[in-house]
């Protein structure tokens, strides 16, 4: 990203100086629809980021402008309402938290610029939502802790995008470290870095370009699933308050007995909770073997048990999977659409990606993009 075009496209609009938060995107390893349950996940940020340059005004009123989409939009602090611009939402809704929770801010200019690629699955919209609750805390001498800027970002999706989300794209977004991967425990809110050690491997994202609409709709209806289950099981167990403390006896016993798809989301859960504890235990023994085998698991569980994958991502892992050079490969991040995250060996990769995406485009008439991702730090000040 160019910063010094950056900000001198902000001072062509709004005739001041900014200051300017860069957040980034984030992969995920391995850990997926676990972060609601409780469960653990283990993400990284990447060297793909949203950028934004803002300032503080004298009164109360918001400017927003979009170098995406060439679009501006304006508020007021005191009028925050949801736009029918969805890029100005995830603006709106961490600024319209702000003042719910009693912060005193001022209105202000932002102009946003980014190379996230959007609605991919690597969390465009929560890099969006933490830079701006970055900036605005910054601007506003809020002393807010990164760990409730994050939080703020989530209750702005829920709130002013209706996503019903967890915490690890905002978290990952602010706590991401080069060249490691954070291992989350989102029940506690306790988490550790983890050396992203690839030995002549690298991380590969293969994006099928779609994004299936129902998307949104069955991510809810999931978590609405895993609440169900609890429910059923805590009836008996009351110490059980997520799919954390859950174990396959007790789906067995008080869940599938009432709903059989509500039981097969809920063991999809508790499965993909014990692998990931498996899978930090073989990153840090350097097993990237046993890793991939469970990214590979993780895939089978989404397609044919969460039911969260699509034919274009089942395409993508179904050919590398058994390729020597390729160690694991999975869907990533929320489903139906977006990424596959692939562990590939260096010197295969160029092949690999011209081989998979003359295939791809041959099945689905549709263009493959593929990214080497390298890890990066969170969210952040920069200096221009
Ligand atoms: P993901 O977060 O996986 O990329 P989402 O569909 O949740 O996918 O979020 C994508 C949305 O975030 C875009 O439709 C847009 O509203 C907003 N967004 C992301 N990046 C930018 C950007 N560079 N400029 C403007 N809006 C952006
Ligand atoms: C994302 C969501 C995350 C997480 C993930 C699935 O889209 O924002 O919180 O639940 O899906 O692991």
């Amino acid at each position: 990203m160019d910063i010094e075009r950056l900000k001198s496209a902000f001072r062509g609009i709004y005739q001041t100086e900014p200051i300017l938060v860069k957040s980034p995107g984030r992969i995920n390893i391995i850990g997926e629809h676990t972060d609601y349950n409780g469960g653990f996940v283990m993400p990284a940020a990447i060297n793909k980021a949203i950028y934004v340059a803002v300032s503080k005004r004298d009164d109360e009123e918001i400017h927003l402008y979009s170098e995406s989409y060439q679009a501006s939009y304006a508020s007021s602090i005191t009028a925050i309402e949801k736009s029918d611009l969805g890029w100005a939402n995830y603006v709106l809704g961490v600024a319209d938290q702000l003042v719910k929770r009693g912060y005193k801010i001022n209105g202000f200019n932002l102009y946003l610029d980014g190379n996230v690629p959007l609605g991919a699955g690597l969390s465009s919209s929560a890099a969006l939502e933490c830079a701006t609750a970055f900036a605005l805390d910054h601007l506003n001498d809020l002393g807010i802790s990164q760990m409730d800027l994050a939080l703020i970002s989530q209750k702005a999706e829920h709130v002013f995008a209706g996503v019903n989300c967890g915490i690890m794209d905002q978290f990952a977004s602010v706590f991401g470290k080069q060249d490691h991967a954070v291992l989350l425990d989102c029940r506690t809110m306790e988490y550790e870095y983890i050396p992203l050690e690839l030995k002549g491997y690298k991380l590969v994202l293969l994006n099928t370009n779609v994004k299936h609409s129902l998307s949104d709709s069955a991510y809810n209806q999931r978590r609405s699933q895993c609440e169900q289950g609890v429910a059923w099981i805590s009836a008996h167990h009351p110490e059980v308050t997520s799919l954390r403390d859950a174990n396959i006896n007790m789906l067995e016993e008080f869940v599938k007995p009432k709903d059989t798809e509500v039981y097969q989301k809920c063991k999809y859960v508790v499965e993909e909770i014990g692998r990931i504890q498996k899978a930090a235990e073989a990153l840090k023994q350097g097993d990237l073997v046993a890793l991939g085998k469970l990214m590979l698991e993780t895939h089978e569980g989404l397609s044919q048990q969460y039911e969260v994958s699509c034919k274009e991502l089942d395409f993508l892992v179904d050919y590398v999977k058994d390729l020597d050079h390729v160690l694991g490969a999975r869907m990533m991040g929320g489903g139906f659409g977006g990424c596959t995250i692939n562990i590939v060996k260096d010197e295969n990769i160029d092949a690999l990606i011209l081989e998979v995406s003359a295939l791809y485009e041959k099945e689905f008439g549709l263009s493959l993009d593929a990214y080497v991702v390298e890890t990066a730090n969170g969210s952040a000040l920069i200096d221009a």
